[in-house]
C-alpha cells in the first residue's frame, strides 16, 4: 500500500477504511491531507475484492474539524480560491466514486468535515458526532460544496438557518432533519462494515449504476433524470449478471455475480 502521512488505509474486504489521521489539529484537512485521501481512493480501486468505502477520522474525538485554519491567515483570495478548488476536487471524486462511499462520522464534523460527510453516499454517526457550518464564525463561508450540498440534503430552509447561524448540529438532530442516516451506539465502523458486506452480495454493476443514476438524477429535470435511469437499465441489461441474477431467482439460488 501506498504511503500516507495524514491518512490511514485499511483495507478488511470487502471495505476499505480510510482514517483521516491529524489528530492534533482534530483531523483538519490541510492540502497534503485532502491530496493524500484522492491518492487513497485511487489505490483503493485497483483492489478488485474492495466493495465499498468507508471514509472516519482517527482518535475519540474528531471525524473533521474542518479546513485547517491555520493555513488561513496568510492565504491571498487568490491561494483560497485554489485551496477550495482542491477541496471541491475531493467531494466530486467522492461523489463520482465508481464505489459506494459511507462518512462514518464520529465526533466533530465542521465546516469541511460535514462538507466531506455530504459528499460520501450516506452518513452514520456515532451519538457524540457534532455537524456545522462555522465558517460564518471566521467571517468566511463554507467552500466545500456546503453550500449546495447542504441545501440538497436538508432543505433550502434548514441549510440557510444551519450556514447563517454558524451552529452546531447534534447527531439526534442531524438524523431528525436526515443529515445522518443512523446513530450507531457501539461500533460505528462495524455497523458500516456491515452494510458494505450487504451490498458486496448484490450485482455490482446494478450498485454502480443505480448510485450513478441517484446521484446523477437528484441534479435534472425529471425528464432528464428519466432518460438517464432508462438508459442504465438498458445498460445493465446488457450484463452478463442481470442474466445470473434473474436465472438465480427463477431457480431460487443466490446469484454468482461476476461483476461483468
Ligand atoms: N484547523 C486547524 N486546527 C484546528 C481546527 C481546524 N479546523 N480545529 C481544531 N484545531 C486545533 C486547535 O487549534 C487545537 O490546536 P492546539 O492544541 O495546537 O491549540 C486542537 O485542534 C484542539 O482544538 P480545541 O482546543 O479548539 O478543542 P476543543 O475541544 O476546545 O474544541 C472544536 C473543539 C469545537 C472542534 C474547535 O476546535 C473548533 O471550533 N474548531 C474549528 C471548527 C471550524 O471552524 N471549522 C471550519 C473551518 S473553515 C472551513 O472548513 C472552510 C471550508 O468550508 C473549506
Amino acid at each position: 500500500m501506498g504511503e500516507y502521512k495524514n491518512v490511514i488505509l485499511e483495507c478488511d474486504a470487502p471495505a476499505a477504511i480510510i482514517r483521516i489521521n491529524r489528530p492534533k489539529a482534530l483531523n483538519a484537512l490541510n492540502p497534503e491531507t485532502i491530496q493524500e485521501v484522492s491518492n487513497a481512493l485511487d489505490e483503493i480501486l485497483e483492489k478488485e475484492e474492495i466493495r465499498g468505502v468507508i471514509i472516519t477520522g482517527a482518535g475519540e474525538k474528531a471525524f473533521i474539524a474542518g479546513a485547517d485554519i491555520s493555513r488561513m491567515p496568510d492565504m491571498t483570495p487568490q491561494e483560497a480560491e485554489k485551496f477550495t478548488e482542491e477541496g471541491q476536487k475531493l467531494t466530486l471524486k467522492i461523489e463520482e466514486y465508481p464505489l459506494p462511499v459511507i462518512a462514518a462520522v464520529n465526533g466533530y464534523a465542521l465546516g469541511g468535515g460535514t462538507e466531506l460527510a455530504l459528499a460520501c453516499d450516506f452518513i452514520y454517526a456515532s451519538p457524540n458526532a457534532v455537524f456545522g457550518q462555522p465558517e460564518v464564525n471566521l467571517g468566511i463561508i463554507p467552500g466545500f460544496g456546503g453550500t449546495q450540498r447542504l441545501t440538497r440534503v436538508v432543505g433550502p430552509n434548514m441549510a440557510m438557518e444551519i450556514i447563517l447561524t454558524g451552529r452546531h448540529i447534534k447527531a439526534k438532530e442531524a438524523l431528525r432533519i436526515g443529515l445522518a442516516n443512523r446513530i450507531v451506539e457501539g461500533d460505528l465502523i462495524g455497523e458500516a462494515k456491515k452494510t458494505i458486506e450487504e451490498i458486496s452480495q448484490r450485482g455490482p454493476l446494478a450498485v454502480m449504476y443505480a448510485k450513478n443514476a441517484v446521484r446523477r438524477g437528484k441534479e435534472l429535470p425529471i425528464e432528464a433524470g428519466l432518460e438517464l435511469e432508462r438508459s442504465l437499465f438498458g445498460l445493465v441489461f446488457a450484463s452478463e449478471d442481470r442474466v445470473e441474477g434473474v436465472k438465480a431467482f427463477l431457480e431460487k439460488r443466490k446469484p454468482e455475480f461476476k461483476g461483468k
